[in-house]
């Protein structure tokens, strides 16, 4: 990596970028060729160090997201009803929940997080077939799918594969992880049913609202390895942002990290053996009309590792199938809660956020359907209003 550093001190960060990336070997590469220090473009300028807000954790305040037993779902009473309720109360309050008893075995579970291990700790010359940025392919692996774009590089590398809608050729898929990925999917679109059942109940819908408008025709599965950090203060495992789709069922190991913003505070959300972790993402705060939230999450990167997670996002992709169009659900809007955001296809969202970055989705101003209500307007807005405007008139009428 010294390469990127010129004789007269300055450091060429796009060189290092594009140096590292070549290696194809991600940032487990790094940890197995021995590195001590954090390459540049790992060391964040505004890093945890100065952030204030991010010193809470659930232990020290005994804060922690609510946790939902599917167990009773099934039973008669009113266990269904409280469910629901719970539901309803999580996705408005925190955008989290984690949930218990949802009958996937442990032995699943176990052997999906070591398969996505297996395949970051595979020989480095066959994982480096599956290298690559271009987001249309079903499955690849890279360090960062946004590494080019944004100043956070995080020490992470993470495969991807889009599982659903079909067709998926499984031999698509890494042989070391195949036969798991086929079964735990399985599962997840058992679980995935049952949860937009859930959620659309706690909307006041009809229990198959959310899967008759297709919320889980996509699966976007995305197998995270966190290598250990030498300088773990100085970098993110994974930073500050929301997830695009519907909803997220993430499994992670027993390692911890995860944190999720809640109430201007951030908290850790302690590994609970045997649990999913569900997070509501940017399409579904978009559907409906913000009655449900998206919120901010990030992973903290730290000495002890590898930590590895799998998250099973409910979107569809880029692919040129995914045409239907998302906006406020109706029965949700009324004329004192008219629709916050225009309507969009979930491969439009995704490019956005190639495109510009997106972390965070409150912030991406192209969502709205009447900016300025809720957008500040602030002085990068009101310049480019300014510039827009003289650029119409006629050069000789402003002189
Ligand atoms: C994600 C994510 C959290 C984790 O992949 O979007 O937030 O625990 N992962 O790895
Ligand atoms: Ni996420």
């Amino acid at each position: 990596m010294m390469e990127a550093d010129h004789e007269d001190g300055s450091y060429d960060r796009n060189k290092e970028l594009k140096l590292f990336d070549e290696t194809k070997a991600g940032v487990k590469g790094l940890v197995d060729a021995g590195l001590t220090k954090l390459p540049k473009i790992f060391v964040h300028d505004n890093h945890k160090v100065n952030d204030s807000s991010s010193s809470s954790s659930s232990s020290a305040t005994n804060v922690s997201i609510p946790v939902i037993d599917l167990g009773s779902l099934h039973e008669e009473g009113n266990s269904r009803h409280e469910i629901v309720q719970k539901v309803k109360d999580a996705g408005e309050k925190w955008g989290f929940f984690q949930v218990v008893n949802h009958k996937i075995p442990q032995s699943i579970l176990d052997e999906m997080l070591d398969g996505v291990r297996k395949f970051h700790e595979q020989d480095a010359e066959v994982k480096k077939e599956f290298y690559s940025r271009d987001i249309t392919k079903r499955v690849f692996y890279n360090t960062n799918f946004n590494f080019y774009t944004t100043s956070e590089v995080n020490w992470r590398d993470t495969l991807y594969c889009l599982l659903a809608p079909g067709p998926l050729d499984p031999h698509q898929l890494p042989s070391i992880c195949r036969d798991v990925i086929i079964e735990y999917l399985d599962h997840i679109k058992k679980l995935a049913l049952t949860l937009l059942e859930l959620l659309s109940e706690a909307l006041g819908l009809e229990g198959n609202y959310l899967k008759d408008i297709d919320c889980g025709e996509g699966i976007f599965m995305v197998g995270n390895y966190y290598p250990p950090c030498p300088e773990p203060e100085l970098t993110w495992g994974l930073s500050a942002h929301t997830d695009m789709g519907f909803v997220t069922i993430l499994l992670q190991d027993q390692v911890g990290g995860l944190q999720v913003f809640h109430e201007n505070q951030w908290f850790d959300i302690t590994p609970f053996p045997g649990a999913f972790i569900i997070n509501l993402g940017d399409m579904m705060q978009l559907i409906t009309n913000d009655k449900f939230m998206s919120a901010k999450h990030r992973v903290v990167a730290q000495k002890v590792g590898p930590r590895v997670s799998v998250s099973c996002s409910l979107r569809q992709h880029v692919q040129d199938e995914c045409l239907r169009m998302y906006g406020p659900i109706k029965e949700l809007v009324t004329k004192e809660n008219p629709p916050i955001y225009k309507e969009m296809k979930m491969p439009d969202l995704v490019k956005l956020s190639e495109k510009f970055n997106i972390y965070n989705f409150k912030n991406s101003h192209v969502l709205y359907l009447n900016k300025s209500k809720y957008l500040p307007l602030n002085f990068f807005r009101l310049t480019i209003i300014i510039i827009g405007f003289c650029s119409r008139l006629p050069i000789r009428k402003i002189i």
